[in-house]
C-alpha cells in the first residue's frame, strides 16, 4: 500500500496573516490544501491519504473533502508542535493499517503544484533506494558565510540541490528513524527542518527524485502571486 501524508499542521507565520494558516487560503476559490490533496487523490499509485491538520480547521477540512469529492482521505490527525511532531502524529495514526514495506509519501500541504510525475517518481525511487528526497539542481551559485559578513567558501555548484517535498520512505525506514530520534533526550536532538534530515541522522541512505522549479512552497505573499499565476496558466 502507498500512503500519502499531507502536512497541514503549520501556522504559516512567515506569511504574516494572523487569522488563517497559509494552507487554508483560497486560490481561485479553492483552499490550497485542497489543490494539494487533489493531486494525490487522482494519482493511481496512492491508495490512502492521512492529513495532519490544525485542530480548529478539521471541521472545515471535512466539509471541503465532501465539497471537492476527495475520496482517499482515511485519517485526519492533529498537528504537532513542530513539523517532525506532525509527521510523527501521522505515523502513529496509520500504524495499525500499514506494514513495514508500505510506502509513505510525505508532502507539504503548502506545495499545491506537485505533479503526477513527481509523485510517481517518488514511489519508484523508494522501491529502488528505500528512501528518497525530491530535489532540484541549484541554479544559483551557493555561497557559504558563517558570520553573515564575509564569504567563507564558494563550493562547486554541481554538488548542490534544493530540497522540496514529497519525501518518501518505506514505513520501516521512517518509523525506525523517528523512534531512534525521539528516543534521544529532547536537548540532544539535533534540529531538523524535514523528514530526510531525520532519516539521514539515523544513518540511512536516501536517493534523489527529480523535482520541478514549479513545485513551489507557499511561504510568503510573493509565493502566493507566483502560485496563482502558475495555476491560472495551467487552467
Ligand atoms: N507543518 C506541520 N506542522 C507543523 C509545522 C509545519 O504540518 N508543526 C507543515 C506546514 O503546514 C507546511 C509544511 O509543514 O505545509 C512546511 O512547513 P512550513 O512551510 O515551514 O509551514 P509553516 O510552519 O506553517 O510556516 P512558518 O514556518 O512560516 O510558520
Ligand atoms: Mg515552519
Amino acid at each position: 500500500m502507498n500512503v500519502a501524508v499531507i502536512l497541514a499542521g503549520g501556522k504559516g507565520s512567515r506569511m504574516g496573516i494572523i487569522d488563517m494558516p497559509k494552507q487554508f487560503l483560497e486560490i481561485y476559490g479553492k483552499p490550497v490544501v485542497i489543490h494539494t490533496l487533489e493531486s494525490f487523490d487522482v494519482n493511481e499509485n496512492i491508495d490512502a491519504i492521512c492529513v495532519v491538520c490544525v485542530k480548529e480547521w478539521q471541521n472545515d477540512l471535512k466539509v471541503w473533502l465532501k465539497e471537492y469529492d476527495i475520496r482517499k482521505v482515511r485519517w485526519i490527525t492533529d498537528a504537532g508542535k513542530t513539523r517532525q511532531h506532525s509527521s510523527l502524529n501521522a505515523l502513529d495514526a496509520i500504524k495499525d493499517s500499514v506494514s513495514d514495506d508500505d510506502i509513505i509519501v510525505i508532502h507539504d500541504a503548502a506545495r499545491p503544484l506537485v505533479s503526477q510525475r513527481i509523485i510517481n517518481d517518488n514511489i519508484e525511487k523508494v522501491k529502488k533506494y528505500g528512501a528518497c528526497d525530491t530535489v532540484i539542481p541549484a541554479v544559483d551559485t551557493i555561497i557559504t558565510s558563517l558570520d553573515g559578513e564575509y564569504i567563507d567558501s564558494i563550493p562547486p555548484r554541481k554538488e548542490f540541490y534544493r530540497g522540496q517535498t514529497p519525501q518518501s520512505f518505506t514505513y520501516k525506514i521512517i518509523r525506525d528513524s523517528y523512534d531512534s530520534y525521539f528516543s534521544l533526550p529532547e536537548d540532544e536532538r539535533p534540529s531538523m527542518t524535514d523528514d530526510c534530515g531525520l532519516v539521514l541522522h539515523g544513518g540511512k541512505k536516501i536517493g534523489l527524485a527529480l523535482g520541478d522549479r514549479t513545485n513551489l512552497k507557499l511561504t510568503t505573499m510573493e509565493d502566493l502571486l507566483l502560485i496563482k499565476s502558475m495555476i491560472r496558466a495551467n487552467r
